[in-house]
This record gives C-alpha cells, sequence and structure tokens, in this order.
C-alpha cells in the first residue's frame, strides 16, 4: 500500500517509492549532489550510502572515487529496484537494513553517506549515531538535505506557494525536518563529529528541458504518490485541489521564465 510506514523503523516516508519519486532520485549525481563528499574518498575504500534509494547516486560516488559501495535503506522497493539495475556493477551492492539497527560490526566503513535522508528520521541525531558506531576512527561523514522553506520558483505562483505550505505541514506531521539542512551541522556535532566543513549548493532548474522535468515531475508526484495520498487521507486536500497544483507545476513548466530553486546544506565530517 502506497502509504505504509516503512518496514522497520515504523516512520511514514513522506515521497513512497512510485515510479515518478525514483524517477527523481535516479537524476541525481555525484556532480549535482555529492561534491563536498567524494573527494576525501579513495579507490577500495568501503563507503555506507544509508538511504539509498535506487542507488543511484551510490553507483555514481564508486565511479567518480573507484571506492566500493554498500547502498542500504529500509524501503523493500528501493532495494529491489536499486539490485534490479546495478546487478552486474561489482563495486557496488544493496541490501534493505534499518539505518536505526545496521547490520555492520563497529568500525566497518571507510566513510559513510546518507543524501536527503535525515529530513525524514524522527531521530536524526540516532541515524548519525550508527553511521559513527560503523565508521573507521578518523573516517568521513556526508550528509546532505534541503531546506524546504528556502526553496524559490518564478514567476510567482499561489498553488506552488500552496503546495509548498502543504509539503511542509505533512512533512513536520510525519516528524520529519523539511528544513533539515538548517540542523545538520547541530546533529553532526551532536553524534560526536569533528572538523566539520558545511557548504551549501542549490540544483537550479531554468531551461526549457529541465523545468519541463521537474515541473512535469512533481506534477505526478502530487497525484500518483505517496504525497497526495496522505494529503488526502488527513482530509488536507481534494482529489480537485491535488489536480489544480499538478497542473499549476505543468503550466510554470512551459513558461519562458520560469526558474526553480532547491537549496541544500551538505556536511562533511570526521569521526
Ligand atoms: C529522499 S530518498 C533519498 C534516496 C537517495 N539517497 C538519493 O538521494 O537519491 C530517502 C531514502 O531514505 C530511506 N530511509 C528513510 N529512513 C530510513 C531509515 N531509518 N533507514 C534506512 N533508510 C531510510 C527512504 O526509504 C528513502 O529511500
Amino acid at each position: 500500500m502506497g502509504s505504509a510506514r516503512q518496514e522497520s523503523s515504523g516512520e511514514r516516508y513522506i515521497h513512497g517509492h512510485h515510479e515518478s519519486v525514483l524517477r527523481s532520485h535516479r537524476w541525481r549525481t555525484a556532480e549535482n549532489s555529492a561534491q563536498y563528499f567524494t573527494p576525501v574518498l579513495r579507490p577500495d575504500d568501503l563507503v555506507l550510502d544509508l538511504g539509498c534509494g535506487p542507488g543511484s547516486l551510490s553507483v555514481d560516488i564508486s565511479a567518480v572515487s573507484g571506492a566500493r559501495v554498500i547502498g542500504v535503506d529500509n524501503a523493500r522497493a528501493a532495494i529491489a529496484a536499486a539490485t534490479a539495475e546495478f546487478n552486474n556493477n561489482h563495486m557496488v551492492s544493496f541490501s534493505v537494513a534499518d539505518g536505526y539497527l545496521l547490520p555492520f560490526a563497529d568500525n566497518t566503513f571507510d566513510a559513510s553517506h546518507a543524501h536527503q535522508v535525515l529530513q525524514h528520521s524522527t531521530q536524526p541525531v540516532a541515524l548519525l549515531n550508527e553511521l559513527f558506531r560503523v565508521t573507521k576512527k578518523g573516517g568521513a561523514v556526508g550528509v546532505r538535505d534541503a531546506t524546504y522553506s528556502h526553496f524559490r520558483w518564478s514567476p510567482e505562483n499561489q498553488n506552488l506557494q500552496e503546495w509548498l505550505s502543504l509539503y511542509l505541514d505533512l512533512a513536520r506531521n510525519n516528524d520529519g525536518e523539511p528544513d533539515a539542512g538548517e540542523h545538520l551541522a547541530t546533529w553532526v556535532t551532536a553524534a560526536g563529529y569533528k572538523d566539520l566543513h558545511v557548504t551549501q549548493t542549490t540544483w537550479v532548474f531554468d531551461d526549457e528541458a529541465t523545468c519541463a522535468w521537474w515541473g512535469n515531475l512533481w506534477a505526478e508526484r502530487i497525484l500518483s504518490s505517496n504525497f497526495g495520498l496522505q494529503l488526502q487521507e488527513l482530509g488536507w486536500a481534494t482529489p480537485e485541489k491535488l489536480e489544480a497544483l499538478a497542473n499549476a507545476f505543468r503550466t510554470w513548466a512551459t513558461l519562458a521564465d520560469a526558474r526553480f530553486e532547491v537549496p541544500s546544506t551538505e556536511v562533511l565530517a570526521f569521526k
């Protein structure tokens, strides 16, 4: 069922794993999402990618660094997608695991990574404590999360504003933190990591192709993924409202001056 709770932690992942969600995650690369992290990796390092989703970013981190990557996710659908697509890649493997209770011995990994994961956690410091435990002394952690309330777009659009308000409320209703980017440094410090490097990078969609991709993606996510289902379950949006929000994304994407910015904070730190 689309809105089921995650198998292991009992948390409700706001997006679910509809094809439109996985398509969004598959767009992510080491270049657009992990440049702050990959330079510290060496060939043959063993890296844990927590909350790897469909695995594309795990595979690209391995490709640019030469590191071996183990991707784990507590959603079976995500691991099934990753395994099906990357079965032949001998540098990367995937398994279902709960980030709060990782099936690895202390000091196993040279580095650990979690991209757009902590925002969905009810206990982000507990997740970071687990990453700390399984990482070798001196090893790196790289975490990157968006700050949703800093999303910006043009031209102004009341329906997109309403979409963002609903997103922020729903994420908090699930006990997540949609502005996780603002908290990352505090959480990483609380988990015991040192020597923090805090940077910010932004995904920008501002030409015909990238706006069409982003706008149509979100239109589909609103209508078909867990996001829309949960809004209806809670009585926060009718099917007509969801249709209006999706149409707003589709129409926005066709405008000559369309632009959308998705800023994230990233923290590189060491055990
Ligand atoms: C927004 S997706 C990010 C996927 C991937 N890191 C990327 O950036 O493309 C967040 C992922 O974290 C997973 N996740 C959330 N909480 C988790 C937990 N406690 N343990 C393991 N995986 C978790 C979700 O199932 C989801 O696949």
